[in-house]
């Protein structure tokens, strides 16, 4: 089933009085079933409050955000944990990788936490790297590989758990335009093939135009949607 999201008048203000910011505000959209968003703006403009809301990593200070019918975070603190391990994956810029595991051992980490066994989940592993072109590098340790493979190997592992929505920010800071695009194109590739619902903020609108719809962000506020160029 392809996944809904609804965000409805959200806001996040951290800190409060004179120090406050209000990084987020009255931001409302709702995105169609499988459709991949690019979220654009200048830096400071609340991309990042706005996809850790989305992500369950950070609670709103106001409105909604509604998951195939659930509010996130409307319920128990255990539930947004269970919302995160299983609806959820992330992609950030700095990959996160752990410098001491291969690019496999990168991928079972999650699944350990995870309800996977083993079998399955190296079966999973083992067809994510070859769908991200990464078979022959699966036994590299992460600080031998390249920033384009450290970043395609954060995506194979943010699909682990099977997510239902794929959350990315800015994927492609550290690679040049052409390695960063076939990053993005991966990416989508995947997103498509598993009908999820895909969410990245960019601030290269090169690479926003891949997606099927672009929102620019400026001071917290969504101020332009319009259609991207519709990756095929
Ligand atoms: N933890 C925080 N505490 C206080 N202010 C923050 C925090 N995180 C972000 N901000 C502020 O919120 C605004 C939006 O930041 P952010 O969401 O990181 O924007 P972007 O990802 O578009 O660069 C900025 O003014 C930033 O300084
Ligand atoms: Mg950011």
């Amino acid at each position: 089933m392809a996944t809904t999201l609804a965000v409805q008048d959200l806001e996040k203000t951290y800190g409060s009085g004179e120090d406050a910011v209000r990084a987020v505000r009255h931001v409302s959209f709702e995105t169609a079933p499988g459709e991949f968003v690019a979220l654009v703006g200048p830096s400071g403009s609340g991309k990042t409050t706005l996809l850790a809301m989305i992500g369950g990593l950070l609670a709103p200070t106001g409105g909604r955000i509604v998951v195939n019918g659930s509010e996130v975070g409307g319920a128990a603190k255990r539930d947004l944990a269970k919302y995160r391990r299983e609806m959820v994956g992330f992609v950030f810029q700095a990959n996160n990788l752990l410098p001491f595991l291969t690019a496999r051992e990168n991928l079972l980490v999650p699944a350990a936490l995870g309800s996977l066994d083993k079998r399955d989940a190296n079966a999973r592993a083992g067809r994510l790297l070859e769908e991200l072109g990464l078979e022959k590098r699966r036994n590299a340790l992460a600080t031998q590989l390249s920033g384009g493979e450290r970043q395609r190997v954060a995506i194979a592992r943010a699909l682990m758990n099977d997510p239902r929505l794929v959350l990315v920010d800015e994927p492609t800071a550290s690679l040049d335009s052409a390695r960063g695009r076939q990053v993005v194109e991966s990416l989508i590739r995947e997103v498509r093939a598993r009908d999820v619902l895909g969410i990245m903020v960019t601030h290269d609108m090169a690479m926003a135009e891949l997606a099927d719809r672009v929102l620019e962000m400026h001071d917290g506020e969504i101020r332009e949607h319009r259609a991207g160029k519709l990756a095929t």
